[in-house]
């Protein structure tokens, strides 16, 4: 068996800036491997970090009227402050201003320039300060840095120079021996591509004089450490290299996380600096898309696009902007983020889904068995898929989390969570509550609810901190080894007889403004399957507004619905037609009071399924936190007439 340890980084960000989504993005994804592995059994380091030195921190230094060291200082602890904000729980935090870290680089240094790989030369080049480096004629977009915007400088000074250009052809075969070294597929191609023609010697120094803030080189004072030298090596300064015990143990494990904007730098200066100086190569470079602005470009201040996670993590908590950020975009892949699209699937997936599921098992646990759980009798029917889905859970997610799947497998999370929520469709108990022959089948479906409670309140833990607390707390569970990767992998570990705690909602519904500012309340309606790009947008046009058909409707009958206490299942006709509507408006009107109304409705919503029953339709209701009201037609009009 391969050794279960994991070692984790983010790149160290530059403290010119204060925290951003982008950093923010990337940090998520890092913690959500870290709890991962460390719940799965690796042994797990995670390091993130902040890169203190260099031109564009002095000058940022300045222009804030302050000295370097103070100013870094204060950016860096906004850093910590901000991970603390989204529950990023790092084992350790690097700052390149450490003497720990400083010593490193100057030992590496010493160590490369023994070997021979260092000598003192003349350069002149294009520098871009924003990405602290010389830029490639080839790599200029309109003779500016593609990323910056800004024309780089050309500049002429005595530096010194690492032979990168050696290691070139051993690092071109390393990439294609080792497929799975840099991934996604798309940026190892690229560094093939980068490869496949000289890529020239790296300069590694600064004269002192005209870039004081950084390491000074050993062999001479006069002259700096450029900053990607330093700060790539806080990788294995963390650890304590060379002789660390951390970094005998983690370092050939290491997974680094870095967006495409640093590829170059870790993919072509990193391991040629790490052969250079006798260090084993990290084990898998994973290269992030970028986050979008809702309106599909670049986030800018501005385009007035920034999207902002931490009043995001405030307003809805870390949990849901963590979920969101992982579930939303396949990694290595850009896409568009922003708030509309977070309150969307916070009302698919975790309102709808996660949090009915828990409120309608809690319910049931407290109204049939006064709040304690029952003993399961045989196992039939669907309970045997719903275990074996559940059973089968943790190897899938291995494998997606072992290819960096994440989006993958929180889906394959949602879809037990999904069928355990069909489950409850399929066994009725509140149905079986009702038949005293059918007692010990109803145990064994609420047994079995509980258990796929606990199973999901585990699988949730890498994203959702704590709303898997919470969930374990709901459920009464406080036993530890209830929580462990080998207690999801057998059905069953639920001890009956607990008594479970208090219930609450956990993600209660957002209900989304209109844009007159009123609530018009999409009456509980699943999958409201609105197209998600245009939806974020905000406004719509006319023609968006034309795709809704909306009719008057006469209402035939109107029952209750078993089991649900908030639904009514209406018949209504439109025009000729004859439809069968599902409406969350129970506590506001008895059924007998609704036949005869003339009502507003939604004619071309796919239909869905609400507790099993079928919604051909949604209608209008106006509403606010306790009241809710139809929507009506003022003066007589024949059912079927078009609402515009
Ligand atoms: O490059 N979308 O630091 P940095 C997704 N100090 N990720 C984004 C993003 C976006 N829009 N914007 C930034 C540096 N990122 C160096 C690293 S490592 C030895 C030194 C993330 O503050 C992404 O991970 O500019 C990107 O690579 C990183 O922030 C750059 O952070
Ligand atoms: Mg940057």
């Amino acid at each position: 068996m391969k050794d279960r340890i994991f070692y984790i980084t983010t790149p160290i960000y530059y403290v010119n800036a204060q925290p951003h989504i982008g950093h923010a993005y990337t940090t998520i994804v890092a913690d959500f491997l870290a709890r991962w592995h460390r719940l799965a059994g690796y042994d797990t380091f995670f390091l993130t970090g902040t890169d203190e030195h260099g031109e564009k921190i002095a000058q940022a230094a300045q222009k804030n009227g302050e000295e370097p060291q103070a100013f870094v200082d204060r950016v860096s602890a906004r850093f910590r402050e901000a991970w603390e904000k989204l529950c990023i729980e790092y084992d350790d935090f690097i700052r390149t201003t450490d003497e720990r870290h400083k010593k490193v680089v100057q030992y590496v240094l010493q160590k490369v320039y023994d070997a021979g790989d260092i000598y003192y030369g003349e350069y002149e080049g294009l520098y871009c300060v924003g990405c602290e480096r010389f830029l490639t004629e080839k790599e200029l977009v309109d003779g500016r840095c593609p990323d910056h915007g800004t024309v780089p400088e050309r500049r002429r000074e005595g530096n010194y120079f690492f032979r990168m250009e050696k290691y070139r052809e051993w690092l071109r075969d390393y990439i294609q021996a080792n497929p799975d070294f840099i991934r996604p597929e798309g940026y190892r191609n690229e560094v093939l591509s980068m490869l496949s023609e000289p890529v020239g010697d790296l300069s590694i120094s600064r004269p002192r004089q005209r870039v004081p803030w950084g390491i000074p080189l050993p062999w001479d004072e006069d002259h700096v450490t450029y900053v990607w030298f330093d700060a790539l090596l806080n990788y294995v300064s963390a650890l304590g290299y060379p002789d660390g015990e951390k970094y005998h143990r983690f370092w050939t494990h290491a997974w680094h996380l870095v967006g495409k904007d640093i590829l170059k730098p870790h993919a072509v200066f990193w391991p040629t600096m790490l052969k250079s100086a006798g260090i084993p190569l990290y084990r898998h470079l994973n290269v992030g898309g970028f986050l979008l602005g809702p309106d599909g470009r670049k986030m800018s201040k501005s385009l007035g696009n920034v999207v902002d996670p931490f009043a995001l993590a405030e307003k809805y908590g870390p949990d849901v902007v963590r979920y969101y950020l992982l579930r939303e975009l396949p990694y290595g892949q850009d896409g568009a983020v922003g708030e509309p699209g977070l309150v969307e699937r916070y009302n698919a997936d975790l309102a709808n889904d996660l949090g009915n599921l828990l409120s309608r098992t809690v319910t049931m646990i407290e109204k049939f068995y006064s709040g304690y759980i029952p003993a399961p009798g045989l196992s039939e029917g669907p309970d045997h898929e719903l275990i074996a889905l559940a059973e089968g859970l943790p190897d899938r997610l291995e494998n997606l989390i072992n290819g960096l799947e994440i989006t993958e497998a929180l889906k394959e999370i949602w879809k037990f969570i999904g069928r355990a929520n069909k489950y409850i469709d399929e066994t009725a108990p509140w149905t079986l509550a009702k038949d005293p022959a059918k007692k010990e089948r109803l145990a064994t479906v609420i047994y079995n609810l509980a258990e796929a409670l606990r199973i999901i309140s585990v699988h949730i833990s890498p994203v959702m901190p704590n709303t898997s607390g919470e969930i374990r707390r709901q459920l009464g569970i406080a036993d530890e080894g209830l929580f462990t990767w080998e207690s999801v992998r057998k059905w069953g570990r639920l001890p009956a007889g607990l008594k479970i705690g208090g219930k609450r909602i956990i993600f209660p519904r957002i209900e989304n403004k209109s844009a007159s500012g009123k609530e018009a309340k999409a009456v509980e309606q699943k999958d409201t399957a609105v197209n998600r790009d245009e939806s974020r947008e905000g406004l719509i046009t006319i023609d968006d507004f034309a795709k809704i058909d909306l009719r008057v409707a006469v209402v035939l009958e109107a029952e209750r619905i078993e089991g649900a206490d908030k639904l009514l299942k209406l018949k209504v006709k439109i025009g000729e037609e004859e439809r069968q509507i599902v409406a969350g408006i129970a506590k506001h009107y008895t059924p007998e009071e609704l036949v005869g109304k003339k009502i507003v409705v939604v004619a071309n919503l796919k239909p869905a399924k609400l507790r099993g029953v079928e919604s051909q339709g949604m209608l209008l209701a106006a509403s606010t936190k306790d009241k809710l009201t139809l929507v009506t037609v003022e003066n007589d009009i024949e059912p079927g007439a078009k609402v515009k």
